[in-house]
């Protein structure tokens, strides 16, 4: 079965590429100029941090991941949204993933803060598999 690939951003502290390493599926890092400019083959799935810029208009969404969803294929494909988050930033909480998922339509898949826990890989494996599933039977239909 086609397994959902994972594209990701990751600051330097590297928290979410952490997580997104232990999810045992194809991940791909958006720092990366190659990844950011290709188009995702099928559905995919995407993992964002947020971060607060201070500035009113700009949103929380980091830069790469915009470049990334500029083309209206890859932003077709998305077929849904996880976030990394720290729950000190209050409204603010998790600002990029949602945002991306209001605009999108897309569902939020999952929330975590940091780099999770184990049982947070746990539950986005679990999510992920499921969503696998889902697609296969989608795609027979
Ligand atoms: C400058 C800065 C701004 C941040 N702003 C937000 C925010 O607005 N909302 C939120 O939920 N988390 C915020 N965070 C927390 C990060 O999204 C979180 O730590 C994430 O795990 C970072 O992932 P990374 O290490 O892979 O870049 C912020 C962190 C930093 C350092």
């Amino acid at each position: 079965m086609r397994q959902t690939p994972v594209y990701y951003y990751s600051s330097k502290s590297g928290m979410v590429k952490q997580f997104a390493n232990n999810l045992n599926r194809p991940v791909f890092d958006l720092s990366e100029r190659d990844i950011r400019t290709s188009v995702p083959d099928g559905p995919w799935v995407l993992l964002t941090p947020s971060y607060k810029t201070g500035n009113v208009d700009n949103d929380t969404i980091p830069e790469p991941v915009k470049r990334f969803l500029k083309n209206p294929e890859t932003r077709r494909k998305m077929v849904g949204v996880m976030g990394s988050g720290n729950r000190n930033f209050g409204a603010h909480y998790q600002a990029a993933a949602r945002q991306i998922a209001h605009i999108s339509g897309r569902p939020v898949l999952f929330e975590f803060e940091l780099q999770g826990t184990q049982w947070d890989v746990e539950d986005a494996q679990n999510i992920l598999n499921d969503l696998d599933h889902e697609l296969q039977r989608a795609h027979k239909e």
